[in-house]
C-alpha cells in the first residue's frame, strides 16, 4: 500500500493506537496529521518520528466543533488534500448503572460518537474529492456488552452502526467507511488491566489467542481497510480481537 502522496488525518494520535497507526501509515509513505488533547503526547511524537515535512500535529478535542475545523483547515493547508481519516480518539469511563453519572454518560458520548461525528461531518468534502477513506476505532464492547461499563457499550455500538450508515450513504459518492473492533489492547487506557496479574488471567482465559493484542496489530488492520488494498471493503466492523467474537459466551468446559 506504499505511496508517496497521499495523507491522512489520525484522531488519539498521540499515544496507543492511533500512534501506531499514524507510524505504520508513514512507514508506507503517507503525510499525517496527528490531533489529541495532551500536547505533551504531541510533542513527543513528533520529536520521536522527525520528518517535518511528512508529519504535522494538532492540538485540541474532538468534542469541540471548532477544534476540529482547526484540524481540518491546518491539515489542508499543510498537505493540500485528505485521503484518510482515522477516528481512535475515544474515552472509557466504567462503573454500575448506580454509580455513572450522567455527566460520565455525556462525555463518553461527546467523545466517542459526537466526536466522530464532528471529524467526519467537517472531513467528507475533502475525503469526497479524491476518494478518501475513513475508519472508525470501535470495540468488541460494541458488539456485545462488557460487564461495569455501559456509557462505553453504548458509545461503541452507536459508533459501529453510525459506520454501517455511513458506508450505504457515502459508497456511491467515492468513499469508503469500515470500522475495526479491537479486544483488550495494551495501551495507556487499559494499564489498570494489562498491569494486573489477575486480570490478565481472566482476560486470557476468554481468549483464543491468551493475551492483549499490541497497538501495532490494530494498526495493520486500520492501515489495510484505509488503503486502496481492502477497494471493495466497506461498511464492515472488522474484529481484532483474537478470536474472542468467535465465541457464543459459554466458558471453556474442556480446558
Ligand atoms: N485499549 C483497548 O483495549 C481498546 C479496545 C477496543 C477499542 N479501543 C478504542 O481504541 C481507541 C484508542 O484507544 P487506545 O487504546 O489507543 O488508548 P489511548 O488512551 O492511548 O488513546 C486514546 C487517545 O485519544 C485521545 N483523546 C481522548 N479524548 C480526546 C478528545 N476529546 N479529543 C482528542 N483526543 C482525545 C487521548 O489523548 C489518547 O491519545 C479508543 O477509541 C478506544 O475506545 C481500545
Amino acid at each position: 500500500m506504499s505511496n508517496t502522496e497521499k495523507s491522512a488525518i489520525v484522531t488519539g494520535g498521540g499515544s496507543g493506537m492511533g500512534a501506531a497507526t499514524a507510524r505504520k501509515l508513514l512507514e508506507n509513505g503517507w503525510s499525517v496529521t496527528i490531533f489529541g488533547r495532551t500536547k505533551a503526547k504531541l510533542d513527543k511524537f513528533l520529536a520521536d518520528i522527525g520528518q517535518p515535512d511528512k508529519i504535522h500535529a494538532v492540538q485540541g478535542d474532538v468534542s469541540q466543533r471548532d477544534d476540529v475545523q482547526n484540524l481540518i483547515n491546518s491539515h489542508i493547508a499543510k498537505f493540500g488534500r485528505l485521503d484518510g481519516l482515522v477516528n481512535s480518539a475515544g474515552v472509557a469511563i466504567g462503573g454500575s448503572i448506580s454509580e455513572v453519572t450522567l455527566d460520565d454518560w455525556k462525555q463518553v458520548m461527546s467523545i466517542n460518537v459526537e466526536g466522530v461525528f464532528n471529524t467526519i461531518s467537517l472531513a467528507v468534502e475533502h475525503l469526497k474529492k479524491v476518494g478518501g477513506s475513513i475508519v472508525n476505532v470501535s470495540s468488541v464492547s460494541g458488539l456485545g456488552g462488557d460487564w461495569g461499563f455501559s456509557p462505553y457499550n453504548a458509545s461503541k455500538g452507536a459508533l459501529s452502526n453510525f459506520t454501517r450508515a455511513l458506508a450505504l450513504e457515502l459508497g456511491n459518492q467515492g468513499m469508503r467507511v469500515n470500522a475495526v473492533a479491537p479486544s483488550l489492547t495494551d495501551t495507556d487506557m487499559t494499564s489498570f488491566l494489562t498491569e494486573s496479574d489477575e486480570m490478565m488471567a481472566l482476560f486470557k482465559s476468554r481468549n483464543p489467542i491468551g493475551r492483549a493484542a499490541r497497538p501495532d496489530e490494530i494498526a495493520s488492520a486500520i492501515i489495510f481497510l484505509l488503503s486502496d488494498d481492502a477497494s471493495f471493503i466497506n461498511g464492515v466492523d472488522l474484529p481484532v480481537d483474537g478470536g474472542i467474537s468467535a465465541s457464543n459466551g459459554q466458558p471453556n468446559f474442556f480446558g
